[in-house]
């Protein structure tokens, strides 16, 4: 009997000694970890403990159905029978999908429609080349499009000004988002969530370490990521200090714009139109960022995105991680081994002049196309989705942040998602906006010189100076382009 007995695999001892409650919750990531077991494995382990354990850690939305803090707004059509609507949300595989697609399903039972889930290319950058394909085209093929913060410019033209229908709710959202998403006074997008790049930190091993607060400059945090990460890679090989999006795609701008500004280097080009890329501090911080490829940060951090970022952090194999607000329910879910073990704060800045805070403005809208065949329908979708219901409780479940100010002020958001009624100014007006509005719509050239050299920085193969050089050259004939 022994021979098949549990104990005699790494794995099988591993869960046998969590089980009689002899290793710490670390003990056991750490073996997980280095047996390479994945992060809902671990999170199993963990929870089969905890059952025995510290039942009383569960976290008060473990158990709820998804959805399930979903109300419906007031005031929304009953008679849509049947009408389609097709909306392009979020990708295939993002952890929000379960909950767009049952809060799809309530907006259906309540008001006859046939809504449908239609999934989006996972990278910004390759979801903006599709839609301008498909709208290029000027496919009826489906209603409604979430697009991002720096699309109005470029999706103006396809898109139904809401200020016709829906100028009530676009009141109740915060002005500057509205005004980002308003185009020769149309309205674009209404919005939907914001984000804004934030830090995500390991709160146990920041104390085990030693270390009584998180990081507030980049230099602290260089110093933490690397003493944590050569304490902790002798049992997992695979931990490092800090996980960040370095591919040569749109999320890649964003941390950019995070180093330069946060080193007093400018918003690459003011909302003057000036192009103020080539400056020293921002060459500073581009050569500071490439130091931690190989170092603090995997040395393929140069292809990582959001998912793979959170692919590193969640499991427990990175110490701290750049992302946007909604990787915190993802670390925080049941089956998640950090539950109880992630702090999340404002970025860290620089340390010479001009240094500050800084996080880049993100965020959603829904834009309604002018080839939809179905606009009444998809007009009601969007009213439903950005409502301050639905915002509150994508807000509760999924960890976005709202674009509606009371939200951030509602009791049980402030229970369930403290972080974010903490951050409420961040998202408010605190963010560093990328140079969308002044490229209009160039604003995608524009990114794609800028991030195309920045990873050419950080992967060795073009010095800082020059490529910024280069940066600045290309923007200065984007600007020329646009009469500037
Ligand atoms: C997030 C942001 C979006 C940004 C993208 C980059 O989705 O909300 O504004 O462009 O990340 O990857």
């Amino acid at each position: 009997m022994h021979g098949h007995d549990s104990t005699s695999s790494p794995v099988g001892r591993l869960v046998a000694q969590s089980l009689t409650g002899q290793l710490s919750r670390r003990d056991i990531m750490r073996r997980g970890a280095a047996l390479g077991l994945s992060a809902p494995v671990i999170g199993m382990i963990l929870s089969a403990q905890s059952r025995g354990a510290m039942a009383q850690d569960a976290t008060p939305a473990a158990d709820q159905e998804t959805g399930w803090s979903i109300v419906m707004p007031e005031g929304l059509r009953t008679d849509l029978d049947g009408a389609r609507v097709r909306a392009v949300l979020a990708a295939a595989a993002s952890p929000d999908r379960d909950w767009l697609e049952v809060a799809i399903q309530k907006f259906n039972d309540h008001t006859g429609a046939a809504a449908e889930f239609v999934p989006g290319e996972e990278s910004a950058t390759d979801r903006l080349a599709i839609y301008n394909q498909q709208l290029g085209a000027q496919s009826p093929d489906n209603d409604v499009y979430q697009i991002d913060v720096i699309w109005p410019g470029i999706m103006a033209v396809h898109a139904v000004d809401l200020n016709q229908s829906l100028a009530d709710l676009a009141a109740l959202h915060f002005p500057r988002i509205v005004e980002n998403n308003t185009v020769n006074g149309a309205l674009v997008g209404m919005p939907w969530f914001t984000d804004a790049g934030l830090l995500y930190y390991r709160s146990d091993l920041l104390e085990e370490y030693g270390f009584e607060e998180p990081p507030l400059t980049w230099s602290e945090l260089q110093e933490m990521a690397q003493t944590i990460q050569d304490g902790e890679s002798g049992d997992n090989p695979s931990f490092r200090g800090f996980v960040w999006q370095g591919n040569a795609y749109e999320g890649l701008t964003c941390n950019g714009l995070e180093w330069q500004f946060s080193n007093g280097g400018g918003r690459i080009v003011e909302p003057d139109g000036t192009v103020t890329i080539n400056n020293p501090q921002a060459i500073e911080s581009f050569e500071r960022a490439a130091s931690w490829v190989g170092t603090i940060s995997p040395d393929d951090v140069t292809t990582y995105n959001e998912p793979s970022t959170l692919n590193a952090f969640a499991p427990g194999n990175a110490a701290f991680m750049r992302n946007w607000p909604y990787a915190y329910s993802v670390t925080q879910a049941p089956d998640s081994p950090l539950v109880g073990m992630v702090g999340v704060t404002q970025l860290p800045m620089g340390d010479g002049e001009g240094a500050q805070h800084a996080a880049t403005l993100g965020g959603w809208q829904m834009m309604v196309s002018k080839y939809s065949p179905n606009q009444d329908a998809a007009i009601e979708f969007v009213k439903y989705m950005c409502s301050p219901e639905l915002e509150k409780a994508y807000t509760i479940e999924r960890s976005h942040s709202p674009t509606i100010g009371s939200v951030y002020d509602d009791p049980e958001v402030q229970e369930l998602q403290e972080f974010l009624a903490r951050l409420k100014p961040v998202f408010e007006g605190g963010s560093v906006a990328r140079p969308s509005t002044v490229t209009a719509d160039l604003y995608n050239s524009a990114s794609i010189a800028y991030f195309s050299r920045l990873n050419q920085i950080l992967t060795g193969q073009a010095d800082a100076a020059t490529a910024v050089g280069e940066i600045e050259a290309e923007l200065l004939d984007i600007m020329a382009e646009l009469g500037y």
